[in-house]
């Protein structure tokens, strides 16, 4: 979605900038044609020549320094899409209120090309009212937020305030950009479950597992970012990624509803979440106490959601399990490619370091009819994703 497309890249002024590089690169590689405009105070964290190094163009940092005799509408007129990052206070407060005051916000007021603001900044000023205020402002008028995640910050601190992952930021530009149409997967109707099913045993407590939703997340992401039209049935307490519909569910019983509402109309759906195979019997209306003794927890099985759709899927869905497996997930994959009566299998050893559950990397084989085997990993999780949709789209192309 990105080659040939043309971006500008604003950096504002917070120590996130230097991640900003990170972006810049990864746009270029992508085959965006990158435009960098730094702020003054982005100035004060980061070096203009690394931008013009790595986008192969000059760095804009001024209204009045420039070849151009109007670089704000030069940039902003020719731009395919803008993208702020670390999108500061300062900068969220310029924009929501028109204040042209920089060559940064007079090419987004400039500009009729789609924007993506990353906000990035210390919690406290990240949870200002002044703050979230300007951003619903903004998100009113169509803009698009990624991020901002929750971690270190300047400082040692820790807490939301922290710049999303280049990776995401890059993958949000091209969901973006998809919105114009165009992408391997235009026109598809993908869904995806994500995390892992919490089952209850009384009013607060429950049983669960570790899966964080990372993976299904990523692959909802990456399908949005090549076109697909993408609904995401989760358990995560994630961010949304950008240009996604999102359905929040806690149960197997929940995620099994919003499957059966939601299912008919995919063209791809993607079981990446770890659904509790059992789940207690009955559960408790109130909170159990101490006092009451330990409490006997009889459990039941959930139905088996993956092998429900198989069993009465529509023609031409392509349906994809995912499969948890303790050692070579190469058995248990072909195993569940067979009895679910799937497409795809996406096998990963849970035990292995670096992979599966909570990680960001992950190292899986994907299996399919025909004896198809693909090793993947280990990678970031996105890159699984990315294998995982190149499967998708060369199992449908064989049909
Ligand atoms: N799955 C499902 N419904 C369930 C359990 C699992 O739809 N009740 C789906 C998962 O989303 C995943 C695939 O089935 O895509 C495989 O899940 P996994 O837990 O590895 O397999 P199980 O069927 O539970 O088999 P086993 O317990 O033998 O490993």
């Amino acid at each position: 979605m990105l080659r040939g497309r043309r971006v500008v890249l604003g950096v504002g002024g917070g120590i996130a900038a230097y991640k900003a590089a990170e972006v810049c690169r990864r746009l270029v590689d992508a085959g965006a044609l990158v435009s960098p405009v730094l702020t003054a105070s982005a100035l004060r964290f980061v070096g203009a020549t690394t931008f013009s190094a790595l986008a192969g163009e000059r760095t804009r940092t001024s209204l009045w320094d420039s070849p151009e005799v109007s670089p704000h509408t030069a940039l902003g007129q020719r731009a395919d899409l803008v993208v702020v990052a670390p999108a500061t206070a300062r900068l969220l407060a310029a924009y929501a209120i028109g204040l042209a005051d920089d060559l940064l916000v007079s090419t987004l007021l400039a500009t009729r090309a789609p924007v993506v603001l990353c906000p990035a900044m210390h919690t406290e000023m990240w949870e200002q009212p002044a703050v979230q205020s300007n951003l619903a402002t903004l998100r009113g008028r169509g803009v698009h937020v990624v991020g901002p995640d929750a971690g270190y910050l300047a400082g040692g601190d820790t807490g939301p305030g922290r710049l999303a992952e280049p990776g995401e930021i890059v993958t949000a530009c091209a969901s973006v950009l998809a919105l114009q149409g165009g992408g391997d997967l235009a026109g598809l109707r993908v869904l995806v479950t994500a995390g892992g099913t919490r089952e209850p045993f009384d009013a607060v407590r429950f049983l669960g597992n570790r899966s964080s939703g990372k993976q299904g997340h990523a692959v909802a992401a990456e399908a949005a970012a090549r076109g697909a039209d993408v609904t995401l049935i989760t358990t995560a307490d994630r961010e949304s990624p950008v240009r996604v519909q999102r359905i929040d569910v806690d149960t197997a019983a929940e995620m099994e509803q919003a499957l059966a509402e939601r299912s008919d109309g995919a063209d791809v759906v993607v079981m990446a979440a770890a659904v509790a195979d059992f789940r207690p019997k009955e559960a408790a209306p109130t909170k159990l106490r101490k006092a009451d003794g330990v409490p006997e927890v009889v459990l039941e099985p959930t139905p088996d959601l993956l092998a429900a759709l198989a069993a009465r899927r529509p023609p031409g869905q392509t349906l994809v399990g995912f499969a948890a497996e303790h050692g070579d997930p190469r058995p248990g994959a072909v195993e569940k490619l067979r009895r679910k009566g799937v497409d795809l299998v996406v096998g990963n050893d849970v035990s292995a370091p670096e992979a599966g559950f909570g990680h960001d990397t992950n190292t899986v084989v994907i299996v399919g009819s025909g004896g198809m085997q693909l090793n993947v990993g280990p990678v970031d999780k996105r890159v699984v994703a990315r294998a995982v949709l190149d499967a998708v789209v060369d199992h449908r192309s064989r049909r």
